[in-house]
């Protein structure tokens, strides 16, 4: 009768572990048979109320049980850890095989890889680029290229002076100091193109910024002309702007070229026929250029008998606005990254 008590137990026991899926049905099921207050425990206090003979027949069958019973709930943890492993395993997966997200990865401002792309096209026509101060001192910024004091031509340039008392210091407004800076330097033959930034008073707008980039130019030689900076300056238009461009070149007044000109190139829009981005003139204004001033060459020290040079200078905004069709030169200082990131190119 005992007996069939603990065979009842044993199977009711195995049905309840085989049935138990997680360690917490696990945990129970342990207390219920083999925990101090289980249905084990209880089979064992049952000795007392046996005989002397039954008792160690009970008794070691009780244990026998007992370690049966273990042994199989070990068994069965270690299945039912398995399994919640692997589920686990299968929730959690990573996929291995899905594309990374992709780095932002910032560009070359429009106005940095345009002035890669004028220094390389100049680069290959002998020319060194070169860089130099934007806090100019008055002096090349204006008196040693033929701009005296009090000459009216000297307010054209919308200056923001930083320091007047004893020396005249400003942020240069325009590239052409380093002309000067440059030939003081060194001895002709001098071929170098100047990129910077540049800056002057100036009341905002789609065409204006306090703040700009230029490149300028400057060639010295013994027997240099008008011909070469014209040759020259046809080559520079025709590489930024397509190898068919018509050049025309026209009179106009730098106080540190003589003579002056200014150079444009057929509009690349209407090609000549007149629009709205050459204002009806078939013809676009990109740089003012001319023969270095005698009077500068002086300056410098250069022999204006011996040596005779050509120079020219040019905003970079308005060279990118033609060629990207911007029409608000703002847009290239705001930062703003929908604008910016149109000029992610893999050459840059
Ligand atoms: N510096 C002039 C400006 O900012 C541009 C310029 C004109 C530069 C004629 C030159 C030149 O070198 O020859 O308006």
């Amino acid at each position: 009768m005992v007996t069939d008590q603990l065979d009842q137990l044993r199977r009711d026991a195995q049905k309840g572990l085989d049935s138990a899926a997680t360690t917490n049905e696990l945990s129970d099921w342990h207390a219920r048979y083999l925990g101090r207050k289980g249905a084990l425990t209880d089979a064992m206090r049952q000795l007392g109320a046996l005989s002397a003979e039954e008792r160690p027949a009970f008794g070691k069958a009780v244990n026998a049980l007992k370690t049966e019973l273990s042994e199989a709930f070990e068994a069965r943890q270690e299945i039912v850890r398995g399994a919640q492993l692997d589920a686990r395993l299968a929730t959690d997966a990573i996929d291995v095989t899905l594309p990374g997200r992709p780095l932002e990865l910032g560009t070359l401002h429009p106005i940095t890889q345009l002035i890669r792309e004028v220094s390389s096209i100049f680069a290959h026509l002998g020319f060194q680029t070169i860089e130099g101060p934007e806090v100019e001192d008055a002096y090349y910024a204006f008196d040693a290229l033929n701009i005296p004091k009090d000459h009216p031509a000297r307010d054209v340039w919308d200056t923001i002076f930083v320091q007047s008392e004893s020396r005249e210091i400003v942020l240069r407004p325009h590239t052409s100091p380093m002309q000067v800076r440059t030939m003081e330097r060194l001895k002709p033959p001098v071929r170098v193109i100047v990129p910077g930034r540049c800056y002057r008073y100036e009341a905002l707008d789609a065409t204006h910024e306090w703040h700009f980039q230029q490149v300028e130019g400057l060639a010295v030689d013994e027997h240099l002309t008008m011909t070469d900076l014209k040759g020259t300056l046809a080559e520079f238009a025709r590489q930024l702007f397509g190898p068919q461009r018509k050049v025309r070149f026209r009179c106009d007044y730098f106080p540190f070229v003589e003579p002056g000109v200014d150079f444009a190139i057929d509009c690349m829009v209407c090609h000549g026929d007149g629009c709205r981005v050459c204002k009806g003139t078939g013809w676009i204004e990109i740089l003012g250029a001319g023969m270095v001033h005698p009077n500068v060459l002086a300056n410098v020290g250069y022999d204006p008998d011996k040596y005779t040079g050509w120079a020219f200078g040019c905003g970079f905004e308005r060279l990118a606005m033609l060629k990207y069709g911007i029409t608000d030169i703002r847009a290239f200082y705001q930062s703003d990254l929908r604008f910016l990131s149109q000029f992610d190119r893999a050459t840059a």
